[in-house]
């Protein structure tokens, strides 16, 4: 019995999001943590699995798409699952301080859970490349924000070698606790879907989600709660493609500036996932991007931010590979609302601007 069905049942009523305990209490007996841990939640994970008709119906072939909607966790990404582990885990061994690097949504995570658990967070980001809501949710969460004027690969490096020097937790992907916090949301697919996709599709930045999705698609494989296990579809943003050109991008470049990474640190995890599960990994244009991004909020309903409309982009470029019949998940790692620069630019829609505030005035720019 999966361990969701167990849970539901020890609550002896229906699981509703009144008593969803958060990931570590949800999957407690597949994470490293012990009654000794002290928990650091803000009640992540549980989040939605959407159908997607209008790619299914673009793709034909009796496919179901469906999207994890993992931009409605607490501060809008999938990080938080990592840092409810990580934190937990830094507290547990007295950890007063962290520090990470970030495109945006890590330090967001960071400077919340820190926060929550009483630490202190430092956070380095890339001057100028990330997006707005994301810096201020680290500055409203409370961390301590240094901008470099660099780009992400060397704001890791930086805080790899502060983290070795000083006490210091970093809660980069490099921390193992973060892919076990994340390897939940597998989990959680299988859970809904009573069986594993046949293909996950996923942005790839620093390869530390999809080497977590593979962990957790393997251990309840393992564990017979799954039957099959899906192919890990990787993708990149083309001008930020390090795994697909497999060398490293010393300036890498994308309007995703979530995966605006030129040399990810997981990035043999990541080709271990790929080989182990005859996956495949690809880019896609920006425009691509954008094209995925516009469809999920013009035709879905759903916003998510340019990074991980990746992952639908994709899956659209590669739907003659897509085998009839099959269950398909885009992972949307983070929330469109993360990013307003970004929608604001790239929409479809009418705006009338500064209209004289008339009924006759407003009619007639509707066009009634
Ligand atoms: N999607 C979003 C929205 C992200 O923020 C990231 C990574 C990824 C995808 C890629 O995940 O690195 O595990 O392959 N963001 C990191 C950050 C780098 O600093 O927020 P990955």
């Amino acid at each position: 019995m999966s361990l969701l069905k167990k849970f539901k049942r020890s609550f002896s009523k229906k699981v509703t999001q009144k008593n969803w305990p958060g990931l570590i209490e949800a999957y407690r007996e597949w994470l490293p943590v012990s009654d000794k841990t002290p928990v650091i939640s803000l009640q992540e994970g549980s989040t939605p699995l959407i159908p997607i008709k209008s790619i299914s119906k673009r793709i034909n072939k009796k496919v179901e798409v469906y999207v994890k909607y993992d931009g409605l966790n607490p501060t809008g990404s999938f990080k938080d699952r990592g840092m409810t582990m990580a934190m937990s885990k830094a507290k547990e061994k007295g950890c007063e301080a962290v520090i990470c690097a970030s495109t945006g949504n890590t330090s967001a995570a960071a400077a919340a859970y820190a926060s929550r658990g009483g630490m202190k967070s430092f956070v380095l980001i890339p001057d100028g490349y990330v997006a707005h809501g994301k810096l201020a949710q680290a500055l409203v969460y409370g961390a301590e924000v240094l901008s470099i004027k660099g780009n992400f690969d060397k704001a890791l490096e930086i805080v790899q070698e502060i983290s070795n020097k000083y006490p210091i937790t970093l809660v980069n992907s490099t921390n193992p606790y973060r892919l076990h916090g994340q390897k939940t949301a597998a989990f959680e697919i299988i859970d809904f879907l009573g069986e594993a996709p046949d293909w996950l599709c996923i942005p790839m930045g620093n390869a530390g989600n999809i080497s977590a999705y593979w962990m957790g698609f393997k251990e309840y494989f393992e564990a017979n709660q799954s039957k099959i296990l899906p192919r890990m579809m990787g993708f990149q943003a083309s001008g930020s493609a390090p795994l697909i050109l497999n060398k490293r991008i010393e300036n890498p470049n994308t309007i995703a500036t979530a995966i605006r990474i030129g040399n990810p640190v997981n990035k043999e995890k990541a080709i271990k996932a790929k080989n182990e599960s005859n996956g495949s990994f690809m880019d896609v244009s920006d425009e691509e991007i954008i094209e995925a991004y516009k469809i999920l909020g013009k035709e879905e309903g759903i916003f998510c931010e340019p990074a991980s409309a990746a992952s639908v982009a994709g899956l659209l470029k590669r739907k003659d590979e897509v085998p009839e019949n099959s269950k398909i998940v885009c992972v949307l790692t983070g929330n469109g609302l993360k990013d307003p620069d970004c929608a604001l630019k790239n929409n479809d829609a009418i705006f009338h601007n500064q209209l004289e505030p008339e009924v006759s005035n407003i009619v007639k720019a509707m066009n009634l």
